[in-house]
């Protein structure tokens, strides 16, 4: 039996296969490439030294999903195929709505009638909206959001608490991840964003390497200890274990479980700032500038509830996690080759 990990060949899902491979997991990766290349199959069959089946689709396209269920034994999905970018979300709101919820329903349908009843299901640390204070907890109210790719997020949690009630033999794991960051320690995979990044991390490896001339800090009046916007930064590849250790519990039993995949520590922009400069010997040159609109203060996880019932808890450091991403950066200015 088969793990089908959608998005498979994108940043989180990428460095999740193979941790899944090195844990002994049969994987099938579907992803439509709308945001990784091709390239990323490679580097991950070179890194585990095994091959698994690839299908170029879409979770869109209902023909295409049943195609592969009837070719291979999945009996668990790991679902990252997504957009995820919150300003793009403000101008593309229909666009976001159907690649993340119509897309997902597209699989879930897809799954109950072949039988397969587990997910795995990449929600986000942004369901907790403004209200909620740090250190967040699963049982907090959830749904303030303030932009589509965050609803998108909130929709398909739902959708997915819904389908649990109405079917109490699925098992569902919502993890809630905090803030992504790092690469494999190979420095053959990482995060390559298209076009100027979004995010902190690569926006500070880009300018690391000289592509971007300086880092824009948004805000430093926040409250905070230094000002500036404090985060939970994990490892990729401790959020990727975290997945080994939730599909294993998905294996085991029914049920609807959610968890926060974070540290439980926050780190402001400019304590990143500095833990990269430490780990990479570059002086990263910034501007404070306004704050970024929808940004919040302070947000961090309490990760305890997912040591307690995963067994899982975060061991990289924000010094390794600079190191690593800037080994991927370093060792690949133009991220994956075409
Ligand atoms: P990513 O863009 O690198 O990976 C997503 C992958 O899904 C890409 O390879 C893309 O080509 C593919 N994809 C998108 N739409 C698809 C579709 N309709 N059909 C098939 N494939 C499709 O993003 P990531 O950072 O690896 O994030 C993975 C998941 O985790 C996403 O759902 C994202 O919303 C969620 N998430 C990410 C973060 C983060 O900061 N990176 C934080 C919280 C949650
Ligand atoms: C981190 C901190 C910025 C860039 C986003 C999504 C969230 C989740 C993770 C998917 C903030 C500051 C950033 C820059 C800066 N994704 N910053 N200059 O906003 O916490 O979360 O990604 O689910 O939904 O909203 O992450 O990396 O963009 O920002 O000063 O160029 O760095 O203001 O304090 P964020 P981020």
């Amino acid at each position: 039996m088969a793990i089908l990990v959608t998005g498979g060949l994108g940043y989180i899902g990428s460095h999740t296969a193979v941790e899944l491979m090195r844990a002994g997991k049969e994987i099938v990766v579907l992803d439509n490439l709308y945001n990784c290349k091709k390239s990323s199959y490679s580097r991950i069959k070179a890194l585990t030294g095994r091959d698994f089946p690839f299908y170029e689709c879409d979770i869109r396209d209902r023909k295409g999903l049943e195609e592969i269920f009837a070719k291979e034994k999945i009996d668990c999905v790991i679902h990252f195929a997504g957009l995820k970018a919150v300003g793009e979300s403000v101008q593309k709101p229909l666009e976001y709505f159907d690649n993340n919820v119509n897309g997902t329903l597209v699989l879930l349908d897809v799954m109950k009638r072949c039988g397969c009843k587990k997910i795995v299901f990449s929600s986000s640390a942004t369901v907790y909206g403004v209200e909620n204070k740090s250190p967040l907890t699963e049982d907090m109210k959830v749904g303030g959001v303030t932009n589509p790719y965050g609803r998108t997020k909130y929709m398909i949690e739902c959708i997915l608490q819904d389908l649990y009630k109405s079917d109490n033999e699925w098992s569902i794991c919502l993890l809630r991840y905090f803030n992504p960051i790092g690469a494999h320690k190979s420095g053959t995979m990482g995060e390559d964003p298209n076009g100027l990044p979004n995010n902190l991390m690569p926006y500070i490896t880009q300018v690391a390497i000289g592509k971007l001339d300086h880092l824009n800090v948004y805000g430093n009046d926040y409250d905070t200890p230094d000002g500036t916007g404090v985060r939970d930064y994990i490892h990729v590849v401790d959020l990727a274990l975290g997945h080994v250790k939730a599909v294993e519990k998905a294996a085991d039993e029914s049920g609807l479980f959610i968890y926060n995949l974070g540290t439980g520590k926050g780190y402001s922009v400019l304590d990143v700032v500095n833990a990269f400069e430490k780990a990479s010997g570059v002086k990263i040159k910034y501007e404070i500038c306004p704050r970024r609109a929808g940004d919040l203060d302070t947000c961090y996880s309490d990760p305890s509830k997912a040591r307690r019932e995963l067994g899982w808890q975060a061991e990289r450091g924000i010094v390794e996690m600079c190191e690593d991403s800037w080994r991927w950066q370093s060792n690949n200015p133009n991220g994956y080759p075409d």
